[in-house]
């Protein structure tokens, strides 16, 4: 089975969040269960490629918003990720360093997906499932059905999933002339709200979506910022897969980004990591460490983070430490910078972005803040379980389907019910309390260490779903 995946990030050669981790996980993993699983990126300028080595396999020009425009396909040599790897290079569109935020994003991802279209169509390739992840992707399962060039490929299933449902990629009708020739009488399957919505074009056209938790599936319906009544309607199609992890890359016992490895057998050797990582940020490793790791907005509750923080400490004073990395609007990045100052001696932030510091801090934290209002998996929890670091989360979306709150059976993290300051400091008085009784947490950490969210489960969900649609042609 031939399946090309498509979409805007994919570890480690352009990484904002976690969608570059499934991308560059759920392939390897599909792989290893026999499929031929390959991956088709915009092309980036950037460290990894400028690294590694590519062969040009394709090469040809399309009209693009009526110019001329030539493309290439490079090619990955070695397939030394674990599966195949295409970049899309166009020159002057994909050739940057960035992954989001250029003025002409729109332009960028219509002219990766056509360029990607035209490459299959031209080289007479027929995959037995195009995956696309997020909008950047979304105009595919549309142009594969309604655009008279690509009729020879009109029947191909499409699977959509949904990482984040907040972002849809929308932009107005006058940009209707970079795509090509469509069939009218189907236009307004690109339509939401009087604009193109490629979001819920996938949605209504794919052959089935996903999205990566079954509780935000749910959530879909109530929360995605505009298309509520889309995901009301299209619910019964919709199948929530949960996110696995790279158990390769994230694996406490052979981490080579971490100060000591360890595994369930030893989790003493853990505390290697905490030595290194408190003496990196001079504090003192004997207090319990509350870490967060993230992108700093609103969805992942990082606006209430430096008052949360402030209140805890004050209310334990000289008892907790907290550390924060993340990156993001800057109003959170300045008040998080300011607090430093009146919390000199508990804690510490480190504005940036950085993926070795990560893992250390996953390795060398007892506990992880997690209050996002908004998560549709969340990886660092899965993270965090494996490194024996107890997460502590809001009650949502992927959180609530993978962290059991450790007062429940078979319970092992800290759960809380909404995203407000409040919660959180409740929530840092319980993790203070159990770090008093290390003979519990040490059993937690046993726990959360012997948990199996490796992608071999989902992979496979994900495999039963390609052969249903397969058949169903
Ligand atoms: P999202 O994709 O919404 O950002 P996820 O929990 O799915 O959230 O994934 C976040 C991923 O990005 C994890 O691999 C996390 O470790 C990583 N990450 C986020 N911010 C940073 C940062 N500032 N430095 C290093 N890694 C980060
Ligand atoms: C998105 C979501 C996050 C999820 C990730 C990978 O970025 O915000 O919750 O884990 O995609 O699916």
């Amino acid at each position: 089975m031939k399946i090309y995946h498509l979409a805007a990030e994919c570890y480690p050669i352009a990484k904002v969040g976690g969608l570059a981790d499934v991308v560059g996980a759920l392939p390897k993993y599909q792989v290893k269960a026999g499929l031929q699983a390959a991956v088709a990126l915009p092309f980036y300028n950037r460290k990894w490629v400028q690294e590694n080595q590519f062969d040009v396999v394709f090469r040809a020009s399309n009209l693009f918003g009526g110019k001329r425009t030539e493309f290439e396909i490079w090619k990955e040599r070695t397939d030394k990720l674990g599966f195949e790897l295409y970049l899309i290079h166009i020159p002057g569109l994909l050739d940057r360093e960035n992954i989001y935020s250029y003025p002409d994003e729109n332009e960028q991802f219509m002219a990766y997906q056509l360029a990607f279209l035209d490459w299959i169509n031209w080289s007479q390739q027929s995959p037995d499932i195009i995956h696309c992840h997020d909008h950047h992707s979304g105009l595919v399962p549309f142009l594969l059905q309604y655009s008279a060039p690509y009729a020879r490929l009109a029947n191909t299933p499409t699977v959509f999933t949904i990482h984040n449902g907040q972002y849809h990629g929308a932009f107005s009708w006058t940009k209707i002339k970079y795509l090509p020739e469509i069939d009218m009488n189907f236009a307004g399957l690109l339509d939401w709200g009087g604009g193109i919505n490629p979001l819920a074009s996938a949605v209504r056209c794919c052959s089935a979506y996903t999205t990566v938790s079954p509780s935000y599936m749910d959530e879909l319906s109530w929360q995605s910022n505009g298309l509520e009544h889309l995901f009301q309607m299209e619910r019964a199609r919709g199948v929530g897969i949960v996110n696995g992890i790279d158990s390769q890359v994230w694996d406490p016992e052979t981490d080579t980004m971490i100060a000591g490895n360890y595994s369930v057998k030893n989790i003493n050797k853990k505390e290697v990591n905490k030595e290194a990582l408190c003496k990196r940020f001079n504090l003192d490793s004997s207090l319990p460490l509350i870490s967060f790791i993230g992108r700093l907005v609103n969805d992942k509750g990082a606006d209430l983070l430096a008052s949360a923080i402030n209140r805890a400490i004050n209310e334990h004073p000289g008892k907790v430490n907290f550390l924060v990395l993340g990156t993001g609007d800057p109003d959170t990045e300045e008040a998080l910078i300011a607090l430093e100052p009146h919390q000199p001696d508990n804690y510490r932030t480190f504005i940036g972005y950085n993926e070795e510091l990560s893992h250390l801090i996953y390795a060398g934290s007892d506990f992880l803040l997690m209050p996002s209002r908004v998560e549709p998996c969340g990886l660092n929890q899965l993270y965090s379980l494996r490194y024996g670091t107890v997460p502590m989360v809001h009650r949502t979306g992927g959180l609530r389907d993978t962290v059991i709150d450790f007062g429940d059976e078979g319970g092992y993290g800290i759960c809380f019910e909404q995203t407000n300051v409040d919660d959180i400091c409740h929530s840092v008085n319980r993790a203070v309390e159990l770090y008093a009784d290390q003979s519990h947490l040490n059993l937690l950490r046993a726990k959360m260490m012997g948990l199996d969210f490796s992608w071999d489960r989902s992979a496979k969900e994900y495999i039963d779903l390609y052969e249903r649609l397969i058949n169903t042609i």
